[in-house]
C-alpha cells in the first residue's frame, strides 16, 4: 500500500537524524563534509548514482525488504542496469546466440511451478539476458547485435524450458568513475560473480527478477553488489558426448545447468 505524505515525512526526518549522529559519532569536520558532497556531486554528475547504491549493497538490501516475509517461490535478485524491454520472443530451438558465439556452450533446463501445489505452470514466459563470454551485454557492444544474448523463452505444456547460450563471463563493472575510485579506496574488486538474468511472467502470478550463478565461480562470495544468494547458485556440469551435442544442437564439448523456477500467485505487476 503507498504510503502517506505524513509518512514519507517522517521517513525523511529519521534520515536526517540518522546523518547527524552519524556525523556526531564520527566528528566530522566541515572540510569532510564538503569532500563527501564533491564527491556524490560528482556521482550524481556521472550518472553513477544507481551503481553508488548497487555497490554500497543497497539495491540488494532494499529487494530484500520488498519481497521479505516470502517462504515460497524461487528467490528474487535485482534486475541491474542492462535489461531491455524489447527482448524478443524466440523459436525453437532457443538460442540467446549464434551456434558459434565465441565461449563455452551452455545449456538450461528446467521447469516453471506454482510454488504452492508444485503444478506446472504451462503459459511461463522467461525473458533471459547476460553477459558475453568476454564479459559485455549488448549495449556495450552495439556492433555485436541486435538481440545479443538476450530474448524471451517459453515453456511448454509441462512448464518445462530449455535455452542454449554460452558460460557467461564475470564481469567487471564499470570502474573509470567515481564509484570505481570509491572501491579502490575501499580495497574492493569490481567484479560480478558469473551470472545470468532471469525474468518470469506468467498470469495469475507474481512476475519474478532474478539471476542464476555458477557453482566454484570466484567471485560467488565477494560478488560486488552482493546479489548472491545460495539458492540461486546452480552446478555446470560438463558433457562431452558428441551425440548428445548433436542432439541438444550444440557444440562439444558442453556445459549443462539445471534451473528450476517457481512462482508465487499474484498479480503480474
Ligand atoms: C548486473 O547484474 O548486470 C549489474 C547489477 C548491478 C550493478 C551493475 C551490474
Ligand atoms: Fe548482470
Amino acid at each position: 500500500m503507498a504510503r502517506t505524505t505524513e509518512e514519507y515525512q517522517e521517513i525523511i526526518r529519521d534520515l536526517v537524524d540518522t546523518l547527524v549522529d552519524f556525523a556526531t559519532r564520527h566528528d566530522l569536520t566541515t572540510d569532510e563534509y564538503i569532500q563527501a558532497l564533491g564527491f556524490l556531486t560528482e556521482v550524481g554528475r556521472a550518472d553513477e548514482m544507481i551503481l553508488l547504491g548497487d555497490v554500497m549493497y543497497l539495491s540488494i538490501a532494499i529487494d530484500e525488504l520488498t519481497h521479505r516475509g516470502r517462504t515460497r517461490g524461487t528467490a528474487t535478485n535485482v534486475e541491474g542496469p542492462f535489461y531491455l524491454p524489447d527482448n524478443p520472443l524466440l523459436e525453437p530451438p532457443y538460442r540467446l546466440c549464434s551456434f558459434d558465439e565465441p565461449g563455452r556452450p551452455l545449456v538450461v533446463s528446467g521447469r516453471v511451478t506454482d510454488a504452492e501445489s508444485g503444478e506446472p505452470i504451462a503459459g511461463a514466459v522467461l525473458d533471459l539476458w547476460q553477459a558475453s563470454a568476454d564479459g559485455f551485454y549488448e549495449q556495450q557492444k552495439p556492433e555485436r547485435g541486435p538481440n545479443y544474448l538476450r530474448g524471451k523463452v517459453p515453456v511448454d505444456p509441462d512448464g518445462r524450458f530449455m535455452f542454449r547460450t554460452i558460460v557467461p563471463a564475470s564481469y567487471e563493472i564499470p570502474k573509470e568513475g567515481p564509484v570505481g575510485r570509491l572501491l579502490e579506496y575501499l580495497g574492493r574488486h569490481a567484479f560480478r560473480a558469473n551470472h545470468v538474468h532471469i525474468k518470469v511472467f506468467a498470469e495469475g502470478y507474481e512476475s519474478l527478477t532474478t539471476q542464476i550463478f555458477f557453482a566454484d565461480n570466484e567471485w560467488l562470495r565477494s560478488d560486488v553488489v552482493g546479489a548472491v544468494k545460495d539458492d540461486l547458485v546452480v552446478e555446470l556440469a560438463e558433457e562431452t558426448d558428441e551425440v548428445r551435442a548433436k542432439e541438444f544442437e550444440v557444440r562439444s564439448p558442453f556445459f549443462t545447468a539445471p534451473c528450476d523456477i517457481s512462482l508465487r500467485k499474484g498479480s503480474l505487476a
